[in-house]
């Protein structure tokens, strides 16, 4: 993925101690969107536990979305996950994203009728980032 988009998901550390603690980025979506033709970016993130509750996951989003619309000059970076997954649905919102639930869709890689189809999807587009700098 770096070398054919130049990102990908980042292994993520503490500054103080570079401890390592999981993972945040952006990367290219494996499969389309309901509706889209062109696949989307998504910015994802995984913390392992200890780290939780401390802001470190939209810390380190919010250099993901610099360096998306900053650097990579992505109109528009897509965010998703299981509606009961609260704490990643708040980074979501301390990011600006926004959802339409006409844009929620069962994720493609799921069985029908898994009780983990459904999907909640957020979005950000580079203009409302650079409004909000
Ligand atoms: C999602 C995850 C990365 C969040 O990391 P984090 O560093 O704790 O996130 P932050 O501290 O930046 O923000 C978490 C927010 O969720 C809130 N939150 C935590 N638990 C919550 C709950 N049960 N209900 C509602 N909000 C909750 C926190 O209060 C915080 O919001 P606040 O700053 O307004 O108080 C982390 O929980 C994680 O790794 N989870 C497991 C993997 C995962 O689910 N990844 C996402 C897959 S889509």
């Amino acid at each position: 993925m770096y070398a054919l988009d130049g990102y990908g998901f980042f292994a993520t550390e503490l500054r103080a101690t570079a401890e390592f603690i999981g993972l945040i980025g952006i990367q290219r979506m494996s499969f389309l969107l309901p509706g889209r033709s062109v696949y989307a970016v998504e910015i994802g993130w995984r913390l392992n536990e200890k780290s939780w509750g401390k802001g470190l996951a939209t810390e380190g989003a919010r250099a993901c979305l610099d360096l998306a619309f900053e650097q990579f000059h992505l109109p528009e970076v897509v965010a998703f996950t299981i509606p009961v997954n609260l704490p990643s649905r708040r980074v979501m919102e301390k990011l600006r994203m926004t959802r339409n639930p006409d844009d929620d869709f069962d994720h493609p890689r799921l069985p029908t009728g898994h009780p983990l189809q459904r999907h909640v999807l957020y979005r950000i587009q580079q203009s409302d980032w650079q409004r909000g700098l």
